[in-house]
């Protein structure tokens, strides 16, 4: 696949961003920073030792590499559209000494998969991105198995808030959750994913929203890994603009102060 191709990409054009070393260490500590929690996620959602796990949109590859460690003597199949992290995720395979994880190119709108393969598929921080999420939402259905479970998990920015300058976070989230938009994407898929699975004919559909607050993740991590890396979908003069804003909610996070919290929206169904 070449980058032609990431014209799916949507909002996450992984590549063209401004600072791509800076994107792709915020993804490893994304994938770490609350990975008890998404395990117990797992767990709730019904994944099992023994599953075939597809991870779609697997990114480079760190949460595929713990999934395939979680099924054990099960496999883990990662896609992405992404050829450059595709390399990274066989780089995270080889470091993290799993065998039972495969990686290859591929685009949620026309998965080169066999159909009713997978026990288990996981979407994790991909919808927000997708232009087209009903028709990655019918291909994925068709590579599950009878019986198969899909879990999205995934963001909203109506559970987004800090606290002390709420009104300058606000702003920023507001408006850089308008240029991921225009880019294709939308910040506010979560509360979505419910009525988009049950139109996608899933089964069983429920969403659990998890609260992940500055006291779990500390408030450097918080705006760090959650919020700032945001700046990427603002415009050269948006920056500009925000720059004295973005100080105040720099300065306001070295409060003792600062509190702020994110919903984690996750999204089971199960196909018939
Ligand atoms: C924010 S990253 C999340 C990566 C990974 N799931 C994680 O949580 O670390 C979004 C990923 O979606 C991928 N992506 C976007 N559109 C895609 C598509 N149409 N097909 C497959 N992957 C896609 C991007 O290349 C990127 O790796």
């Amino acid at each position: 696949m070449n980058t032609e191709a990431l014209s799916d990409a949507g909002s996450y054009k992984f590549g063209k961003f401004e600072k791509n070393a800076e994107e792709l260490a915020r993804l490893k500590l994304q994938a770490t920073v609350a990975i008890d929690l998404e395990r117990e996620v797992w767990k709730n959602s019904g994944l099992k030792p023994g599953m075939n796990v597809l991870d779609v949109a697997c990114g480079p590859g760190f949460t595929a590499c713990e999934l395939a460690k979680t099924v054990e003597h099960g496999t883990v199949t990662g896609v992405d559209i992404n050829e450059e992290l595709i390399f990274v995720a066989h780089q995270a395979k080889t470091a993290e000494k799993v065998q039972n994880v495969s990686f290859q190119a591929g685009n949620l709108y026309d998965l080169n998969l066999p159909e009713n393969s997978f026990d288990f598929v996981y979407a994790r921080f991909v919808f927000q991105h997708l232009e087209k999420p009903d028709v990655a939402l019918s291909n994925i259905r068709k590579v599950l198995k009878p019986g198969g479970i899909l879990c999205v998990l995934d963001i909203d920015d109506n559970w987004t808030s800090f606290s002390p300058e709420s009104a300058a976070f606000v702003s920023f989230i507001r408006k850089s959750g308008a240029g991921q938009k225009r880019k294709g994407g939308n910040r506010l898929i979560g509360s979505q994913l419910f009525e988009k699975l049950n139109k996608a004919g899933f089964k069983n559909v429920s969403t659990k929203i998890h609260p992940i607050t500055t006291e779990t993740l500390g408030v450097r991590m918080f705006l760090g890994v959650a919020v700032l890396f945001r700046l990427e979908f603002l415009t050269k003069l948006q920056k500009l603009i925000f720059m004295p804003q973005l100080l105040k909610i720099k300065k306001a996070s070295e409060s003792p102060d600062a509190w702020g919290s994110l919903g984690i929206f996750v999204t089971t169904g199960t196909k018939d």
